[in-house]
C-alpha cells in the first residue's frame, strides 16, 4: 500500500539542443546580481562558459564568479562560496557544472544568510534554512545525480572525514535548469559511465525496498531497461545523441523525488560509497559501482522476491524451471556483465581503498534501515573486503 505523501516537484527543465536559449527568460525573473558558480574548469574548454557569459551580458546582469568547485566539493569551499555570495548580494546562483557544482550551489544558496553553524545545522540535524534562501538555477553539463531536479546537496568535511547528503525541501530545489544533452558529449568515459552508474544506483535504491504492490516499481522497472539499452549503445558511440538525452532525461526521473512517493527506500549503497569518497575523493559513480555487487549479493536472501523480480523484469532472465534463488542470481549475474561491458570500477583497491582504511570507512558509513537488510559494521566491512577482492 502506498503511504500518504505531497507532491511537488518546482523545477522548470529546458531540455534539447537549443535550451540555452531559454535562459534569457528565466534570467527575467531575477535581480540584477548572478553569482556564477563553476568547476575546474571544464566549460571553459568547452565553450559553455562562453556562451553563458554572452547571455548573461546581453541581459545586463552584473556578475561575480566562484570557480574550482570541485568533485566532491567540501565544506570549507561551501563556506568560501556562501560569503562571496554574500558580500556580492546575489540575486540568483547559476551553476554551470554537473552534480558537484549543483550540490555546491544549493548549499550556498542556504548558507549565505544562514546565522547558526552551517554543518551542523544542515549536514548533521538534517534542518531545512529558516534564513533568506538565494534562488539557484542550473545548466547541467554532466549527467547522474539528479541534482539538477532535487533537492540534494552532499557536501565533504574533510576534517570530520563525513561526506554527508543533506536532502533539503522544495524551496532549496532549482527554480530551473538547462539540460542539452550535446554538453555531456565532451565527458571523458570515466566520468560518463560512473553517472550512467549512479543513475542505475539511485533507482535500485529505491526499488529494492518494500514489498507492497506499487506503481513506482513498474516506472523504475521502465527506467532501467531504458538505461540499459542506452547505454550500451553510448559507451559504444558517446555521441550517440539519442542515447545519451535518453540517459540524459532518465537520470532526472531517477532522482527528481517521484519515484520515491509513497514507498520505503534503502541508500545503503550510497552511505558506504560517500564514506569512501571521504577517505580517497573517488568519483562518486564508481564507489556505488565498487560496493554494489557485494552488497547486493549480501542482502539478496532477505528480498528474494523482489529480487527475482529484478531478474525477470529488468534483465529477461528465463524463470522457467529455476528455484527463486538461481532466478535472483542470474539476475545479478546479467547485471555484472552489463557492468564489465561499462568498464565500471568493481575493485574499491581501483579507488585508493587499502585494507588499513577499512575500520575508519565503515565508521564513516551511516547505516540506514530501509532495506531489505540493516548492516550492521562487520557487514560492511565484510563488503568492502570482498570488493578488493573482486577479480582476484
Ligand atoms: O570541474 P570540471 O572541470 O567541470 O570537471 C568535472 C569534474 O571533474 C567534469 N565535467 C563535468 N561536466 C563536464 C566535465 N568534463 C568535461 N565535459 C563536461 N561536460 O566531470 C567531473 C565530475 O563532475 P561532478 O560534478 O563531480 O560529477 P557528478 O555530476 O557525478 O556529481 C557528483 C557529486 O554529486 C553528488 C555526489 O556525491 C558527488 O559529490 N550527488 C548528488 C546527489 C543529489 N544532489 O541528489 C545524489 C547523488 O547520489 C550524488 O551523491
Ligand atoms: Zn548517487
Amino acid at each position: 500500500m502506498l503511504g500518504d505523501f505531497t507532491y511537488c516537484n518546482p523545477t522548470r527543465l529546458h531540455f534539447g539542443k537549443n535550451a540555452l536559449e531559454r535562459l534569457d527568460d528565466e534570467l527575467k525573473n531575477y535581480g540584477k546580481k548572478v553569482l556564477l558558480v563553476y568547476g575546474g574548469g571544464s566549460i571553459k574548454k568547452n565553450g559553455i562558459y562562453d556562451d553563458v557569459v554572452a547571455i548573461l551580458r546581453k541581459c545586463g546582469k552584473e556578475t561575480a564568479e566562484v570557480s574550482g568547485v570541485m568533485p566532491n566539493p567540501t565544506y570549507a569551499k561551501l563556506l568560501e562560496g556562501a560569503k562571496v555570495a554574500r558580500d556580492f548580494g546575489a540575486d540568483l546562483i547559476l551553476a554551470v557544472g554537473g552534480g558537484s557544482v549543483c550540490d555546491y550551489c544549493k548549499g550556498v544558496s542556504v548558507s549565505a544568510y544562514c546565522e547558526e553553524d552551517v554543518w551542523e545545522k544542515y549536514y548533521e540535524r538534517f534542518e531545512e534554512p529558516d534564513c533568506k534562501i538565494i534562488p539557484v538555477g542550473c545548466v547541467l553539463t554532466m549527467v547522474g545525480t539528479g541534482s539538477e531536479m532535487n533537492g540534494g546537496s552532499v557536501i565533504t568535511n574533510t576534517r570530520k572525514k563525513m561526506k554527508v547528503g543533506q536532502v533539503f525541501g522544495e524551496k532549496v530545489f532549482p527554480k530551473f535548469a538547462i539540460l542539452n544533452p550535446e554538453y555531456t558529449f565532451t565527458l571523458s568515459k570515466y566520468q560518463m559511465t560512473a553517472g550512467f552508474f549512479d543513475i542505475m544506483s539511485h533507482i535500485m535504491e529505491q526499488y529494492f525496498s518494500g514489498s507492497d504492490d506499487n506503481t513506482s516499481d513498474y516506472i523504475m522497472e521502465g527506467l532501467m531497461r531504458s538505461l540499459i539499452h542506452s547505454s550500451g549503445i553510448a559507451v559504444k558511440n558517446p555521441h550517440d545523441y539519442e542515447a545519451r538525452s535518453n540517459i540524459m532525461w532518465t537520470a532526472s526521473w531517477a532522482l527528481n523525488t517521484l519515484v520515491a512517493m509513497g514507498k520505503t527506500t534503502d541508500w545503503e549503497v550510497h552511505m558506504i560509497g560517500q564514506a569512501i569518497s571521504a577517505h580517497t575523493d573517488a568519483t562518486h559513480g564508481m564507489t556505488l559501482s565498487a560496493v554494489s555487487l557485494p552488497y547486493y549479493k549480501t542482502i539478496m536472501k532477505y528480498g528474494l522476491e523482489k529480487f527475482r523480480r529484478f531478474a525477470i523484469c529488468v534483465w529477461d532472465v528465463d524463470p522457467c524451471g529455476k528455484t527463486d534463488e538461481k532466478i535472483a542470481q542470474e539476475g545479478l549475474d546479467a547485471m555484472e556483465r552489463w557492468m564489465k561491458e561499462l568498464n565500471l570500477v568493481l575493485n574499491a583497491e581501483q579507488l585508493g581503498v587499502t585494507f588499513d582504511m577499512l575500520e575508519a570507512i565503515a565508521d564513516s558509513t551511516l547505516i540506514m534501515e530501509g532495506g531489505y537488510k540493516v548492516l550492521g559494521r562487520d557487514d560492511v566491512i565484510k563488503i568492502l573486503k570482498e570488493s578488493m577482492r573482486y577479480g582476484q
